[in-house]
């Protein structure tokens, strides 16, 4: 649809896009993704849309995560919290590719679809196809009638609001939101997280909009390193584990909108390939929130250092040993190590903003690319 000027500049709210507008909303939309279903007194997930019995849900033997785009790279971070909250096995696979193979679905397999419009045609024919296999189909979406969210047999509304701007932001923290408050929930079917635990994990869900905001709060240094990149030929993102899965986002928004050429790798390949085009300067944006892994990414941050290149390290606050190997640091308040994702992407959305207004690109509306891809 065609908006004016004046309306559009009143639905900005006073930013200067819709994307930095929708990145500074994630506070609030999070609130929203947990309004009714995180229960802070009882400090449990309650999810009244969902009507699974434990029998039903002891039943399923593998999840399949579909998705496209930003999509399927909340499905990756989905797949590490429900396999770490549940011990149930994840696949996740874009709607593309799963279409169009095979895939080893039946009645034993919870196929769930994640799309911001619920519209994407692959996605909606990888949800068809599913169901045709016999498998029962939860979609996770943000737009209520949507023909994802009328075909499937349950959904979870992501409840983010409108998003207007291309490169997707607040659509993306909500639906990976959603995949922690499921992955908890589905725990209790399957009896594998203890109640301290789980009460902990709820209380610190609760904090995160908290954390995203203080993020928010300080975001010149963000801005100067995304300024500074702009002239870059490429720009590589590392971690490992979780950090992994928020770096090929990191990477796909800093493409979306700034056009550089970006690659986000498992810290651990970089050695098989990666390695070879890090030159003197080459700015390199390292991950590294996961505990379990921290000694092993400090490891990689010296490696490409040692090839002259530029980086920024993004770690937990407190965690001092990385000063000493980047070049530039930030850091994200302290969290467990399986949310940090929730607060990772903050800084990597901001740079792919700041990159993008830096080069004088049409932040909002990318060339090439579309918000809802309605056909092949
Ligand atoms: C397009 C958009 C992306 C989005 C993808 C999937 O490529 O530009 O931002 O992630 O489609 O869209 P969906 O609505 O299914 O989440």
């Amino acid at each position: 649809f065609k908006v004016n000027w004046d309306m559009e500049q009143a639905e900005k709210n006073g930013y200067d896009h819709f994307m930095l507008k929708e990145i500074f909303e994630q506070p609030k939309a999070l609130e929203k993704t947990m309004t009714g279903r995180l229960n802070k007194e009882a400090k449990q997930v309650e999810f009244e849309e969902l009507n699974w019995t434990h029998e039903q849900i002891k039943n399923w033997n593998k999840i399949s995560i579909v998705a496209c785009g930003t999509a399927y790279h909340a499905g990756l971070i989905g797949k590490h919290v429900i396999e770490e909250l549940t011990r149930i096995p994840v696949e996740v696979e874009v709607a593309s590719e799963f279409r169009y193979r095979n895939p080893i679905i039946d009645e034993k397999t919870l196929v769930i679809v994640v799309s911001q419009s619920g519209e994407t045609a692959d996605t909606l024919a990888a949800l068809r196809q599913s169901q045709h296999l016999g498998a029962h189909v939860l979609a996770i979406t943000n737009v209520v009638g949507s023909s994802i969210a009328r075909e499937a047999d349950e959904v979870i509304l992501t409840m983010a609001g409108p998003e207007i701007a291309v490169a997707s932001t607040k659509a993306y923290t909500t639906q990976v939101l959603s995949f922690y408050l499921l992955g908890i929930y589905l725990s209790e079917a399957k009896g594998t997280l203890n109640d301290e635990f789980k009460e902990q994990l709820v209380e610190a869900i609760t904090a995160i909009p908290e954390k995203i905001e203080e993020i928010l709060e300080h975001t010149k240094g963000i801005q100067w390193y995304g300024e500074s990149i702009k002239d870059a030929d490429s720009v590589f993102f590392l971690g490992r584990g979780a950090d992994h899965a928020v770096s090929l986002e990191g990477s796909l928004k800093l493409k979306e909108i700034s056009y550089i050429h970006s690659e986000a790798y498992a810290a651990g390949e970089l050695k098989h390939g990666t390695l070879a085009l890090i030159e003197e300067g080459t700015p390199v944006v390292a991950l590294m929130t996961q505990e379990a892994v921290s000694e092993k990414m400090l490891g990689n941050i010296k490696e490409v250092k040692a090839r002259g290149a530029q980086v920024l390290g993004i770690a937990v606050e407190g965690d001092m040993k990385i000063w000493d190997y980047v070049d530039e640091t930030c850091f994200i308040p302290a969290a467990f190590s399986i949310l940090t994702p929730l607060l990772t992407v903050i800084p990597l959305q901001l740079i792919a903003y700041y990159t993008s207004l830096a080069l004088g690109n049409d932040v909002d509306k990318p060339r090439n690319l579309a918000k809802s891809v309605t056909v092949e």
